[in-house]
């Protein structure tokens, strides 16, 4: 005895297959029209189903990393400054180096694309089935050193503690850390470190600045040993991409003023 439709579609209500759902009926007419073996269609039906499971996996992924964008390698304009360590972005991207635990460090001077390449990789790593969390390290360091209550202190340090790649972007934007800045920072990168979990670092400084601005000296050589060890240094040299763009901008006003 065959279901009726309205049956069918209360089944896979109830067993939650909302890949099936969605497709079944032009399934039933291309397999009736293609003249489709029950296995073709049943593995067709199938497929929708992962396939929809897998987007909705990627979207949570996506929502839970606090990543602004969804920026792509392939969207940077690598002509632009011609001297950005392209081939290697290029190779973090394919984030053989979550595998191995290794720490990228970006720096360079402002609006170079550190930032757009960290988001990038990060959106790879998510899309490669990842668990990747992106945070503005002040906004990380600030939040983590407010007087709070264990278990907001838990549910947000969990996630940047355990993602399997962690972006710090923009760290030592205000230059000097306060001394219990700079203790989360080492205890995270300490953490991590044991874990052998991946770090990705940006910083507008060059790294023989940073023992400046995490002053404690102890400190800094265990937090700088942290990093270091297994990191891979790029980097940004050339023009603000900003500036190219309020150019645009100022050009487009006169245009059409
Ligand atoms: N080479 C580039 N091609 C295209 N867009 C770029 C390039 N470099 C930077 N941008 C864009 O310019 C803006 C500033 O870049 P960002 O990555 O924030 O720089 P940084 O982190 O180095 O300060 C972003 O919107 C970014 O997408
Ligand atoms: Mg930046």
């Amino acid at each position: 005895m065959s279901m009726s439709m309205v049956e069918i579609e209360k089944a896979l209500k109830s067993l939650r297959l909302s890949g099936v759902r969605a497709t079944l009926e032009t399934r039933i007419v291309e397999s009736q029209a293609r003249d489709l073996s029950f296995l073709d269609t049943f593995s067709l039906v199938l497929q929708d189903e992962l396939d929809r499971r897998k987007s909705r996996l990627l979207e949570r992924r996506h929502q839970l990393s606090g990543l602004p964008e969804r920026t792509s390698l392939e969207e940077m304009d690598w002509g632009y400054n011609p001297k950005l360590p392209k081939r290697e972005c290029f190779e973090l991207n394919t984030l053989k180096f979550v595998a191995e635990g290794a720490n990228p460090i970006l720096i360079g001077p402002p609006g170079t694309g550190k930032s757009h390449v960290a988001k990038a990789i990060a959106y790879s790593a998510i899309r490669m089935g990842f668990f990747a969390v992106y945070v503005e390290a002040d906004e990380l360091l600030a939040a983590l050193t407010r007087p709070q209550d264990p278990v907001a202190r838990k549910r947000l340090i969990k996630p940047v503690l355990e993602a399997d790649l962690l972006v710090l972007d923009d760290l030592f934007l205000a230059r000097k850390l306060s001394v219990d800045s700079a203790d989360e920072l080492q205890a995270l990168l300490h953490k991590r470190y044991k874990r052998g979990l991946s770090t990705i670092v940006t910083s507008n400084r060059p790294i023989a600045d940073w023992g400046k601005y995490l002053g404690d000296t102890a400190l800094v050589s265990t937090i700088l040993d942290r990093l270091m060890h297994r990191s891979r240094l790029l980097e940004f040299k050339g023009r603000s991409y900003r500036l190219k763009e309020a150019a645009l901008r100022l050009a487009e006003g006169r245009d059409s003023g």
